[in-house]
């Protein structure tokens, strides 16, 4: 590695999240539902989430977030924005150009990512692509979502699962030795389990149209055995992976932060990697499935409630619709999240 090079590697300087006020309890859904608390927490380890207010959309909770990580890493501007999403304010144009104009940025790059549940880390990932290419000296990367505003009021089991937020970090130029400077990372696919995780209509294949609304199905569908298989092998697959090209052994991870699913998906990843279930980190229990957030928002909370410390070693997992999954591993820099 020359000199030039080592001096671009991307470093994480800065974390911010933001969850909508509004609290959804197991209880509040069981007055709706045919379901119990007793079934949600024993079948997935949540006991409440957060749900927008009709009219709050992505952005809003983009721009909270990508605030608060400013502040964080004590910046008033970066040279790019990336928007993790599958629940964009509209289908066109992206939302990351409204949340940059937002943010007071300027005429910066910003586009959208959409790879669901592993949006932030397919995010993180084209961050530190800008800014080894040179592209960008610093990054917003945002992983936001609201599921309440694609989920079917009568499905039990999504609306059980999903919860809206938002969590961002920022990355800059620095040295590979630092803490924060983003490891080795892994992104992957496989489009033939692209049904397992749909909104059937509203795209190209199935426009929603006048004369066929009644038989379109504009509401988020999930074939859930299928991807708790899929999330538990894909997840300690990856972690594993990116932690061998790190260097490190299993017995070397001080935290996993895995895409915050079901606590029964996190024990097994955790199991299968033979990592003591007490470090990897759990925050569904307070917000749910926050898709593209889930990582960013996780971190947060590992920092604030979960003992995560500066020079930890890292490894971040995800697995979502596609089907895609990803890992990237790194040292936990000092940085306060906002
Ligand atoms: N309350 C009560 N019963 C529920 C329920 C709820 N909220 N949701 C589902 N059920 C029922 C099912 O209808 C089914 O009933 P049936 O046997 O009469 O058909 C029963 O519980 C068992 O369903 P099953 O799917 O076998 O349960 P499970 O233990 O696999 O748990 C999930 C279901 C969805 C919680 C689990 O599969 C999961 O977490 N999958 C991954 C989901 C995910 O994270 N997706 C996001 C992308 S990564």
């Amino acid at each position: 590695m020359t000199a030039a090079e080592r001096d671009r590697t991307p470093v994480l300087c800065g974390l911010g999240s933001w969850v909508p006020p509004h609290v959804v309890t197991n209880d509040d859904l069981a007055r709706e539902l045919d379901t119990s608390d007793e079934w949600i927490r024993r079948r997935t380890g949540i006991a409440e989430r957060r749900v927008v207010e009709p009219g709050t959309a992505t952005s809003d909770l983009a721009v909270e977030a990508g605030m608060r990580a400013l502040k964080s890493a004590a910046l008033e501007s970066v040279d790019a924005v990336i928007v993790a999403t599958t629940t964009p304010d509209q289908p066109c144009p992206a939302t990351a150009p409204l949340v940059a104009a937002r943010l007071g940025l300027g005429p910066v790059a910003a586009f959208d990512v959409g790879a669901v549940c592993t949006g932030f880390l397919y995010g993180l990932a084209a961050a530190a692509g800008l800014i080894t290419s040179r592209t960008a000296g610093t990054v917003l990367v945002i992983g936001a979502d609201t599921y309440s505003t694609v989920l079917d009021p009568a499905d039990r089991t999504t609306r059980a699962i999903f919860g809206d937020g938002a969590g961002a970090v920022i990355l800059r130029t620095g040295s590979p030795d630092e803490d924060g400077a983003i490891g080795p990372t892994l992104l992957a696919s496989d489009g033939s389990g692209s049904d397992l995780i749909r909104i059937s209509s509203g795209g190209s294949r199935d426009p929603i149209r006048a004369e066929t609304a009644d038989q379109a199905d504009p509401f988020f569908r999930m074939e859930g055995q299928s991807v708790f298989r899929g999330a538990m092998l894909h997840m300690a697959e990856a972690a594993r992976t990116v932690a061998e090209w790190q260097g490190w052994g299993v017995a070397d991870i001080d935290m996993l932060v895995a895409h915050q699913a079901n606590v029964r998906i996190l024990h097994a990843v955790a199991d299968r990697m033979g990592l003591d279930r007490e470090r990897c980190h759990v925050h569904l229990d307070r917000v749910g499935n926050t898709a593209a957030a889930s990582i960013p928002l996780a971190l947060a909370d590992a920092v604030t409630h979960g003992g995560l410390r500066p020079g930890h070693r890292v490894v971040a997992t995800a697995f979502g619709g596609g089907l895609t999954w990803g890992a990237s591993a790194f040292r936990w820099p000092d940085i306060t999240p906002s």
